[in-house]
């Protein structure tokens, strides 16, 4: 493992304003996207649409410092026959790759998931490298309901992510450690502030143990939001003072950079609690995005899976990019978000 290179990528994936575009989605996952839009999901669409995104060369070029693939995504040719890779390259992000297999239950213990896909990931990594992949993406899934999350399966996710790290820094590449506490339920902001803290305490300490270096990873936390179907939902200002809380508590200085996941926030929520966290001032690490749906629901919408409506989606895709690379600076304005939209 060479460290000075591994801080370099994780340091170039938060540069000032710029974060990163979720767009690996499992086959599965795009699949319910399109369903929204009424597109069918075929590997052709899949790859107009990821086509479209890269190729929105602006808004990769100035707002975007990577993108996560998907096995399908790395492999795939653009209509012109060049790799979906080399246009990444070519607006000078950086490409990286999903490389957990999804979850599955966790066994003796009623509710939770653990993610797999460890078998093999040592070969995987170093293939992937080959395909140009610089960084990568474990996601592990915390569910917030009555009686859970457990010791058990926090403590498993924790140890199967540490290993995923460890592994991915062996291969040159730069490991995301993504403990996902969901927002579905009805919990408050105080349970999600409670079960973060201690989540993040957790994987902490397994990446520790399993000797990951701290300044070769990116943090994907979730922020610190009232569950979806509480009756008291948090404001903009609170939900930034209470995620800032928690990173400080639990997140070495040494970690290069935090980039955060939508997790089913809208569009203008996500955009709106970065900015105002990045209003406050004496945070140890820059703090940016890295969305899947707050970024893709408006060029989803705007395309439709309709080759004419390319133009629009590219648009809508440089509008949120924009949007969001202001509030990675703390300088993000909502009417003219709005206004725009
Ligand atoms: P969302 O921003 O849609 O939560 O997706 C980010 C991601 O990569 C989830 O694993």
């Amino acid at each position: 493992m060479n460290l000075a290179e591994l801080n370099d990528i994780a340091r170039r994936m938060v540069a000032p304003g710029k974060g990163l575009l979720a767009a690996d989605e499992s086959g599965g996952t795009i699949g319910k996207r399109f369903a929204a839009i009424n597109t069918p999901n075929t590997e052709e669409n899949r790859r107009d649409y990821r086509e479209f995104m890269f190729r929105t060369t602006d808004a990769m070029k100035k707002h975007i410092s990577g993108v996560i693939l998907y096995d399908e995504t790395i492999r795939q040719k653009a209509k012109d026959g060049s790799t979906l890779v080399s246009i990444i390259e070519a607006a000078g992000a950086i490409p990286g790759i999903k490389v957990d297999a999804g979850t599955t239950a966790l066994p003796a213990h009623p509710g939770e998931l653990i993610t797999q896909g460890l078998d093999g990931l040592r070969e995987r990594f170093a293939e992937y490298h080959k395909l140009g992949a610089r960084f990568a993406k474990w996601r592990a899934v915390i569910d917030i309901a009555p009686g859970i999350p457990t010791y058990g399966a926090i403590d498993a996710n924790a140890q199967a992510m540490a290993r995923y790290a460890s592994l991915a820094q062996e291969a040159g590449i730069v490991p995301i450690v993504e403990p996902e506490v969901l927002m579905d339920g009805d919990h408050t902001i105080d349970r999600c502030e409670e079960v973060t803290t201690f989540v993040h305490n957790l994987f902490f300490h397994e990446l520790a143990i399993a000797r990951v270096a701290l300044e070769g990873i990116i943090l994907k936390p979730n922020m610190i939001v009232s569950g979806k179907k509480c009756a008291q939902q948090a404001g903009v200002q609170e939900v930034a003072e209470r995620t800032l809380k928690v990173l400080k508590r639990t997140t070495p200085a040494a970690v290069p950079g935090i980039a955060f996941l939508s997790g089913g926030q809208s569009d203008l929520d996500a955009t709106a609690h970065l900015d105002a966290m990045n209003r406050i001032c004496g945070n140890p690490w820059p703090l940016t995005f890295s969305y899947g749906r707050a970024l893709q629901a408006a060029p989803q919408k705007a395309w439709g899976g309709k080759s004419e409506n390319v133009k629009a989606g590219m648009e809508a895709f440089a509008h949120r990019a924009l949007m969001n690379y202001n509030a990675a600076l703390g300088k993000w304005n909502k009417s003219e978000d709005k206004a725009a939209a």
